[in-house]
């Protein structure tokens, strides 16, 4: 094939080929020119609290680990949180399942799936990366292995989600709905004073899922992504389309490729709206950050947005969308 019916076949002009090299080049000098060495944490959804926990251990000279992990707890223990930890809201038959996963400034990675009677299961997460040779655990080993690290039995299903899960019943209509309550799964990004970054993302997952069924939340590089040379993205929406895409380890290969945090948000969101024509009928969103410290987001519906803590205070960030 002729070089220009063979660039014009992968839809790409001969410019875009001599250039993309060039801007990730480029992109690599300015990230050293500009590495970002002021913390600064940020998160899905207008979770302030969380955000503002995530911001204390930051400022107070705390690693970007312990931040997301004190940060994402925070929503954990809130019972009035319907999406995560305890008071998340069960699946079909009432029981309440939790994902997590965790990764720090060196590659490593902790994940439970599936976990029952545990409020904290970032905290789990962390103990797998830390304390085992594996980086996932799932269902009643996750559990087991909890209680041997001294974590205690709860009831996770509170009275207000056990009568919304009993009037759910009647009809058992499964059907997602839109940024239902203008949050969801709760992943945060965080950066340190060293310049290291961390990331770590906790959910219920979707209300009365069929049993068994897991998320994007605690697949490393679905759900989250970090890699300390370039900058780290996580995800809150329908899991099943973000893990088809492999959004977040995409992100982080985009800006790896050049692209600022925002552009490979926008691109990881193009894609699955080109492979699924429903994509009208849910919400999928992404939060990025670079090494310089520059942010990104973009999702599908619009009404998603995300907390952003720095030395300069706190804010709500609403992210454009696609539609
Ligand atoms: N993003 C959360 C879930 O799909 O479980």
């Amino acid at each position: 094939m002729q070089r220009r019916k063979f660039l014009q076949a992968a839809g790409l002009s001969a410019t875009a080929i001599v250039t993309q090299p060039l801007l990730a080049k480029e992109h690599k000098r300015a990230l050293k020119r500009n590495v970002a060495i002021k913390p600064l944490t940020l998160c899905t959804w207008n979770f302030h609290r969380a955000s503002a926990k995530s911001w204390e251990v930051l400022s107070s000279g705390g690693t970007a680990l312990d931040a997301v992990e004190q940060g994402v707890m925070v929503e954990e223990s809130d019972l009035s949180n319907q999406t995560v930890g305890k008071g998340g809201r069960p699946d079909r038959d009432g029981e309440v399942t939790l994902d997590a996963c965790i990764m720090d400034s060196n590659g490593n990675c902790g994940s439970v799936v599936y976990l029952q009677n545990i409020a904290h299961p970032i905290q789990v997460a962390r103990k797998v990366m830390e304390e085992t040779p594996h980086a996932m655990l799932a269902g009643k080993g996750a559990e087991q292995f909890a209680y041997e690290m001294g974590f205690k039995r709860e009831n996770l299903l509170t009275p207000q989600s056990k009568a919304e899960w009993e009037a759910w019943k009647i009809t058992s209509q499964y059907k997602p709905i839109i940024n239902i309550e203008n949050h969801d799964t709760i992943g945060m990004l965080a950066i340190d004073k060293n310049g290291d970054i961390a990331g770590a993302c906790t959910t219920s997952g979707m209300a009365y899922k069929m049993a068994g069924r897991v998320g994007d939340s605690p697949i490393i590089g679905a759900g989250l992504f970090i890699d300390n040379e370039i900058g780290g993205a996580t995800a809150t929406g329908v899991g099943e389309e973000v893990m088809k895409t492999v959004g977040s380890f995409l992100i982080v290969e985009l800006m790896r490729q050049g692209m600022s945090p925002q552009e490979a948000c926008e691109e990881a969101v193009n894609r699955i709206v080109k492979k699924n024509p429903e994509y009208a009928n849910f919400q999928v969103g992404f939060i990025a950050v670079n090494k310089a410290g520059e942010t990104g987001a973009y999702c599908i519906q619009p009404g998603f947005s995300y907390s952003y803590y720095d030395q300069n205070g706190q804010e709500n960030r609403p992210a454009s969308s696609h539609l």
